[in-house]
């Protein structure tokens, strides 16, 4: 149990859930509804800073109109989080300098400030001009944009460009990719459900 945590931890994760809207919305708010977020549950996560974090503070900065209550509480707990990465990517399959410019964090999971049951909620942050090829999971995944413009595509369709404030509902399996433009990209994002089977990218 940690008070000191559990408050700023709230803070967050409720601002996300208030302006949670459209498709998916309604299943990661029942998945929310079902995940202890006591304070005895509450975690105090090991920082970790990664190399992408250095667009943090402009992208809150971006979002302060947008979502005003979520990027002050982001702003809030910029000093607990702990950044990481999917293992099985690298620059030699990304492509050069993307492990510098990508990171993502947990709010609930395993690295977050609640462990969470089947179900994740974090941040993801992507450096300008990256390509985060198609890739897919067994979860279901809501994205929001905090950030933008960036062009996103679900399985073979096209990249269609999606502005900041824009929900992306991916249902389980099927294949994504996103691309950044001349800004960075920070989103929250969550996964549903059967959150064990990590991200694996579509061989090219
Ligand atoms: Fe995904």
């Amino acid at each position: 149990m940690n008070d000191n945590i559990h408050g700023p931890a709230m803070w967050v994760i409720d601002a996300i859930r208030k302006s949670l809207t459209g498709e998916g919305a309604g299943e990661v708010k029942a998945r929310l509804a079902h995940q202890d977020l006591s304070p005895a549950a509450a975690v105090e996560p090991e920082p970790r800073r990664l190399p992408a974090c250095r667009y943090y503070p402009e992208c809150v900065a971006a979002s302060m109109f947008m979502a005003p209550d979520v990027a002050a509480a982001l702003a809030g707990i910029e000093e607990f989080l702990h950044w990481k990465q999917n293992p099985n990517y690298s620059d030699r399959v990304l492509g050069e300098g993307y492990m510098d410019n990508y990171a993502y964090t947990e709010l609930i999971g395993p690295s977050g400030f609640f462990p969470g049951d089947d179900f994740l909620m974090g941040l993801m942050l992507l450096g300008p001009g990256r390509l985060y090829r198609d890739h897919h999971h067994p979860a279901p995944e809501l994205y929001w944009l905090l950030t933008g413009p960036s062009e996103w595509r679900r399985a073979d369709g096209d990249f269609t460009r999606r502005r900041a404030g824009e929900m992306i509902w991916h249902p389980a399996g099927v294949s994504h990719a996103t691309r950044t433009l001349e800004g960075p990209l920070l989103a929250i994002w969550a996964w549903t459900m059967d959150v064990s089977e990590p991200a694996r990218l579509v061989e090219a």
